[in-house]
């Protein structure tokens, strides 16, 4: 029996695999008018694809909590009514389709406002459809403009709005939310002495760097059911090891706090903080952050970056490196990874019932 096709049961919750899709902006929405932050067609189109691929649980793209939140004008948002009815439609369609619909709230703090990567990802100077960037203190990310500081009523303010938006997304269906604190955002922005240097509550020592995490953790936590679970994706490293930064001794740390926050499953990922850091790509190499995680935090953890083959994502649970993992882009690829790495594995396969009966035996 493949360990990779193995059901996982997080709080009430069971997810009938541990292959899921993570969070990916499709920068498809609407920046301005009254469907900004609105999901599509193409929304429903892109993510019921996965579904029926067979992933067990999918996580809709990082999805801001407030305007000024979001990373490029396109993204999608969940502070209002009409944005909450059309991701509403995207839960339904990811749970008729067998899987678990989740999704990512985030705001994108001092990497705000920019470009979609494919016209390039430049700044959007605040305007039209730009605004000015917010962050920790005026540290600017790479060469974009520098953010202007948070005030402690300002982050106070953005910490209810997870809250807010996290009620939304129980409202619209989903099983769980994730919390993104990863990829040099707003939260992992706190984190990082690199792009922290508060000297209030906010700042300076591990404890007042995590302390947004934290609040945002507990205030989401605190609308969101018993029985369900909360996910967490984090940046294990800034990828700097000779200078002052996040580091993975303080995401084991950070992970102890979390878990008694009340977050279920840690998502791995690493950098996205520092332009310059030198980061050694390659298959499977952000698992090994996955594993200590997992290992000295006893927190559940979701391997991601460079999974592509059944046999890697088998033996990355099978030897307990991670409980879940998550392909990105191979499943842009591929929808149908799954269904395909099922029956090579020898797992469960989960057609659609519309095409379980034809397909199903030789599938
Ligand atoms: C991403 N990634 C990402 N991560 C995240 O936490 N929130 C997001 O909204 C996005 N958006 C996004 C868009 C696109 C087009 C890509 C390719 C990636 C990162 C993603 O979740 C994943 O961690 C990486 O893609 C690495 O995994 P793969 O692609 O190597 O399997």
């Amino acid at each position: 029996m493949s360990a990779l096709f193995e059901p996982i049961t997080l709080r009430s919750l069971t997810v009938p695999n541990r292959v899921w899709m993570p969070p990916m902006c499709m920068y498809s929405a609407q920046p301005v008018g009254p469907e900004t932050g609105v999901a599509t067609d193409f929304h429903l189109a892109h993510y019921a694809t996965r579904a029926a691929g067979g992933a067990g649980l999918v996580i809709v793209e990082s999805t801001a909590v407030r305007p000024e939140g979001r990373i490029s004008p396109y993204d999608l948002g969940l502070w209002n009514d009409r944005q909450q009815e059309s991701l509403a439609r995207v839960a339904a369609q990811i749970s008729a389709l067998g899987a678990v619909p989740v999704i990512q709230l985030g705001h994108a703090g001092r990497k705000a406002s920019t470009d979609r990567p494919w016209q390039g990802g430049a700044p959007v100077p605040a305007g039209d459809i730009g605004w000015q960037a917010v962050g920790p203190s005026t540290v600017p990310f790479g060469s974009n403009p520098s953010p202007s500081e948070l005030t402690v009523e300002e982050i106070q303010e953005i910490v209810r709005s997870f809250a807010a938006s996290a009620e939304r997304a129980l409202a619209a269906g989903f099983k769980a939310v994730e919390i993104h604190g990863a990829h040099g955002y707003l939260t992992h922005s706190f984190l990082s002495p690199v792009s922290n240097h508060r000297t209030d509550g906010y700042g300076g020592s591990f404890e007042g760097r995590t302390r947004f995490a934290l609040e945002v953790t507990r205030a989401v936590r605190a609308v969101w059911p018993e029985d369900l679970p909360l996910l967490f994706r984090v940046s294990a490293t800034d990828w700097l090891d000779d200078r002052e930064s996040w580091t993975a001794d303080e995401t084991v740390l950070l992970a102890r706090e979390l878990k008694k926050a009340g977050v279920d499953l840690l998502d791995v990922s690493t950098g996205g903080n520092v332009k310059e850091a030198a980061i050694p790509v390659g298959p499977g190499y952000q698992v090994p952050f996955a594993a200590r995680i997992r290992a000295e935090s006893g927190l559940a953890t979701s391997a991601v970056g460079l999974i592509t083959e059944p046999v890697q994502a088998e033996k990355i649970i099978a030897d307990g490196q991670a409980d879940v993992v998550l392909l990105g882009r191979e499943l842009l690829r591929n929808p149908y990874w799954p269904q395909q790495a099922a029956r090579e594995l020898g797992g469960d396969r989960r057609w659609p019932v519309q095409y379980g009966y034809v397909v199903g035996s030789r599938g």
